[in-house]
């Protein structure tokens, strides 16, 4: 006998559809509806992981982009960048003096992109300490480091160390001579610091003079401990923008 649908009641791709997009699963993920109206839209920010970073509303001078360039935010995508590429680095790169810099010239002729891995981590690395220091130049030059931003302020002082030290012990991993000379020279300057300028120095050479100890110092440093740290300044970072009151506005 054959099954008939009944008029009236929705047939069976109807009742899936229901079932997955406009009930039980759909609304346990998706608590908002479709943001076609402002309730909604204010719904969708405040009630999703990555955009209830930002306010459900902004002042009208906070989108345009001649107040911010969105300097920091572009700082940020380039951690973001980073992360991604040094973390596909990390599949090829063995910490080594004996192999480092085999490895960095076997991954730019043997594997596929390997050559454009390599170099978007490079030259975002470069963009990042530039862009860092356009955005601090941006908040000094609009006034926003004044209260209540002042603790701001100092984060991001912190978040431009790491940047640049992150840099620092990036440069030494291909093991070639410019990234070697170039510690020696970074290191020997930490060095003449007066009372623990020697202490630091061989901290971060690990013994009296550059070596596998080093590069293992500088590796860890680099892929660990100063991503893990500006990882959690940056939480800081953005939070407090928003404890702040948003960013500041022109008088
Ligand atoms: C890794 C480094 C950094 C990242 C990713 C970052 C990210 C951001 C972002 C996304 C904003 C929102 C406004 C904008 O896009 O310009 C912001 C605001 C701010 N940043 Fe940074 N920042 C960094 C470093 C710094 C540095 C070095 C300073 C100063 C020494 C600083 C001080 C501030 C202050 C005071 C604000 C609030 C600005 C306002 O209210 O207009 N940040 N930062």
């Amino acid at each position: 006998m054959a099954v008939t649908e009944q008029p009236g009641k929705p047939g069976l791709g109807e009742r899936i559809y229901a079932l997955l997009f406009q009930n039980y699963i759909w609304r346990s993920v998706f608590r908002s509806g479709y943001p076609n109206t402002p309730r909604n839209q204010m719904l969708v920010v405040a009630t999703n992981v990555f955009l209830h970073l930002h306010p459900t509303r902004i002042h009208r001078t906070h989108v345009k982009i001649t107040h911010t360039y969105c300097l920091g935010g572009l700082s940020f995508f380039m951690f973001l960048g980073l992360t991604v590429t040094g973390v596909l680095l990390m599949f090829y790169y063995i910490p080594s003096t004996e192999t480092a810099y085999i490895n960095m010239k076997a991954l730019e002729t043997d594997v596929q992109f390997g050559l454009l891995m390599r170099n978007m981590h490079r030259w975002m690395a470069h963009a990042m300490v530039i862009l860092v220091f356009l955005h601090m130049m941006r908040v000094f030059y609009t006034g926003a480091y004044k209260p209540p931003r002042e603790f701001n302020w100092v984060v991001g002082v912190v978040l431009l160390v790491l940047t640049i030290l992150l840099s620092f012990t990036g440069y030494l991993l291909p093991w070639d001579q410019l990234s070697i000379w170039a510690i020696t020279v970074g290191s020997n300057i930490a060095g003449s610091a007066p009372v623990l300028g020697g202490d630091v120095k061989f901290t971060l050479f690990g013994g009296f003079s550059i070596g596998q100890t080093s590069l293992i110092r500088f590796y860890t440093l680099h892929v660990i401990a100063l991503p893990l740290l500006a990882a959690v300044f940056m939480t800081v970072h953005f939070w407090r923008i928003r404890r702040d009151g948003g960013m500041a506005r022109p008088l």
